[in-house]
């Protein structure tokens, strides 16, 4: 089922997730969803409280469906940065943040570890586009959208001209 993705304004993108207890079948079916919509909209990533769901789940796919080992499910994920030089400023978007884009910086290379949907451990180190999904997807994990990395005016104008769409009835 591709289900609804929540835009910047909505509380459940702004609250930090909680940790899975266990990857039950409600899990299962809530991650087939995820995979869903992340296709539909089409996207590269999409974490858990973006369909309003405030748990540590992120699903990414820099191939968007074209390749499918390149589909990577994480739950309770913790990020680490590998080379703490390598920082990289490209144009980033969102699906919570329909029609914006924003360079931001990110590092260039991470090591993100967690559990698969069957419960197993893993380790996957991204670099480049991988590297940036991955911080990405972790900031929705705790709350933190792109806009909320940019600074003054850039950030001022992004989310004064959302404040107006939604006056408008268009957000
Ligand atoms: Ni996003």
């Amino acid at each position: 089922m591709i289900r609804p993705i929540l835009k910047y304004g909505d509380s459940g993108l702004h609250a930090p997730a909680v940790p899975v207890k266990s990857v039950t079948d409600q899990i299962q079916g809530l991650i087939d969803d995820m995979i869903k919509t992340m296709y539909a909209a089409p996207g590269i990533g999409l974490a858990a409280p973006q369909v309003g769901i405030g748990l540590r789940v992120f699903v990414v796919d820099i191939s968007v469906g074209e390749s499918p080992t390149e589909l990577i499910t994480m739950i309770n994920p913790s990020l680490e940065v590998c080379n703490g030089d390598g920082v990289i400023t490209e144009e980033e978007g969102c699906l919570s943040l329909p029609g914006f884009s924003a360079m931001v910086e990110r590092t260039d290379e991470v090591v993100v570890s967690g559990i698969d949907r069957d419960g197993n451990s893993q380790t996957i180190e991204g670099k480049g586009l991988l590297a940036r999904a991955f911080q990405h997807e972790m900031d929705h994990l705790n709350g933190t959208l792109f806009v909320d990395r940019l600074r003054g005016i850039k950030r001022e104008l992004i989310v004064r001209r959302i404040a107006k769409l939604r006056r408008n009835g268009k957000w």
